[in-house]
């Protein structure tokens, strides 16, 4: 075993969809990593806002193996005490009154599309830049022009709208079936809502008798510093997407709906072989059971908020700032140097990605501490320093350094104060 290996094997047999993998990983612990050549890695990345326990955590653990030696699957003519659990936690949580289960992101997405269509309006609308998901329906959703083109014609009905409550008030009118937005836009860079969209978004879909649709597959299960991002406005939507955290690093997807939305469903309209099977279900359940009783909701935004601190603390000339919020940031670069600073992250022993030229993603374990910070900021440091070393100079208004500004540390946008 060794990496070049791995990824030349990679390569020669898996199809080309995704490009050459930056690592093979042989196992993980906490927020550590390992490679098949034995070298560790802080993952800051956490699977992209998966791995909400770290890697290997016991309850994880414990709860894949007590339920695969218990009951796997059963098929969904039938259901299990891990599946009633977990729907119990989710409506519990979200203030939700029914559940589907599914096995991704973009299935959960594909449910809150049909649910759309079934309220027999022709209109959906969906933000530019938006990610939703790559199957052909979430891809229409998707405001991403470079991944939509190669399969066009897609799914009609569906307007991508300028990210701004002005667009909204002008595209919304009683033809819209459902307005679908991320309360931060991952995938795009981190980019939050403007202030007060989601509030004006939920006034205007109400009056239209349109659904909201939050898709909270990178922003739920704690990560924003509330169980999901739309708490932070004080609103309720009408239908809650969920993936990636919820299970932990075991596939799980799930559409939330809320004021009798997910009514609209008759038997037989939408099914899953194995969506909410015994095995999905309780590791989900026992993975939101310790993010609810080890405090990480809170620990996401406290740590959220201190590791924005201290990335600007670090005064590089290539920071200008950091945006997202809990345990979702986006480092804000004076150049689009994001990708060189991923790869000098990974010689230093550090896992982020570079959603955007210019903006290196942070997802990490909700679990993190002192220790994980300390280690975070000086190997992200160091791949600061090579990349500033190298990097040609930033505009000179783009910097702090250059503008004078590093004495008053600004405060991280979206982030809490
Ligand atoms: C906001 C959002 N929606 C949907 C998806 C698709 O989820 P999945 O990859 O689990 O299908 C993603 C994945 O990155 C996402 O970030």
């Amino acid at each position: 075993m060794s990496t070049e290996n791995d990824l030349d094997h990679y390569t020669q047999t898996m199809m080309p969809s995704w490009g050459r993998p930056l690592a093979a990983f042989e196992r993980g612990e906490g927020s550590r990593v390992w490679d098949v050549d034995g070298v560790e890695y802080l993952d800051f990345l956490g699977g992209i806002a998966v791995n909400v326990l770290g890697h290997a955590h016991p309850v994880f653990v414990d709860a894949v193996s007590r339920q695969a030696a218990t009951l796997a699957h059963v098929s969904n003519y039938f259901t299990t005490p891990p599946q009633l659990a977990l729907v119990d936690r989710l409506l519990r949580l979200s203030g939700g009154d029914r559940v589907f289960l599914a096995n991704s992101g973009t299935e959960a997405n594909e449910a809150a599309l049909k649910l759309a269509k079934l309220t027999g309006r022709p209109r959906i609308l969906a933000l530019e830049k938006a990610f939703h998901g790559r199957s052909t329906g979430a891809l229409a959703l998707t405001g991403k022009p470079a991944l939509r083109e190669p399969f066009e014609p897609l799914l009609g009905g569906i307007e991508h709208l300028e990210l701004s409550i002005e667009a909204l008030e002008a595209a919304i009118g009683d033809d819209v079936a459902a307005l679908i937005v991320e309360p931060i836009q991952g995938e795009a860079g981190v980019i939050p809502l403007p202030e007060g969209y989601l509030r004006a978004a939920r006034e205007l879909t109400q009056k239209h008798g349109a659904l909201l649709i939050v898709d909270e597959i990178q922003t739920g299960a704690g990560r924003t510093g509330a169980w999901f991002a739309f708490q932070h406005e004080g609103i309720e939507p009408d239908a809650m997407t969920l993936a990636k955290g919820i299970g932990g690093g075991f596939p799980i997807g799930a559409l939330v709906t809320f004021h009798g939305a997910g009514d609209l469903f008759r038997p037989g309209q939408h099914g899953t072989t194995f969506g909410g099977n015994a095995l999905a279900s309780a590791v989900a359940d026992a993975v939101l059971g310790e993010v609810e009783n080890a405090g990480l909701v809170e620990n996401a935004a406290a740590r959220g908020a201190e590791l924005a601190q201290r990335v600007l603390a670090l005064g590089s000339p290539l920071v200008t700032g950091v945006r997202g919020r809990g345990l979702l940031l986006g480092i804000e670069l004076a150049a689009p140097v994001a990708n060189e600073i991923r790869a000098a992250a990974h010689r230093h022993g550090l896992i982020v990605n570079a959603p955007a030229d210019d903006v290196v993603r942070l997802a990490p374990a909700l679990n993190i501490g002192d220790e994980e910070l300390a280690v975070f900021l000086e190997r992200f440091g160091a791949a600061l320093a090579e990349v500033a070393a190298t990097a040609p100079a930033p505009a000179a208004d783009a910097t702090h350094a250059a503008t004078g500004t590093t004495a008053s540390t600004p405060t991280p946008t979206g982030a809490p104060a």
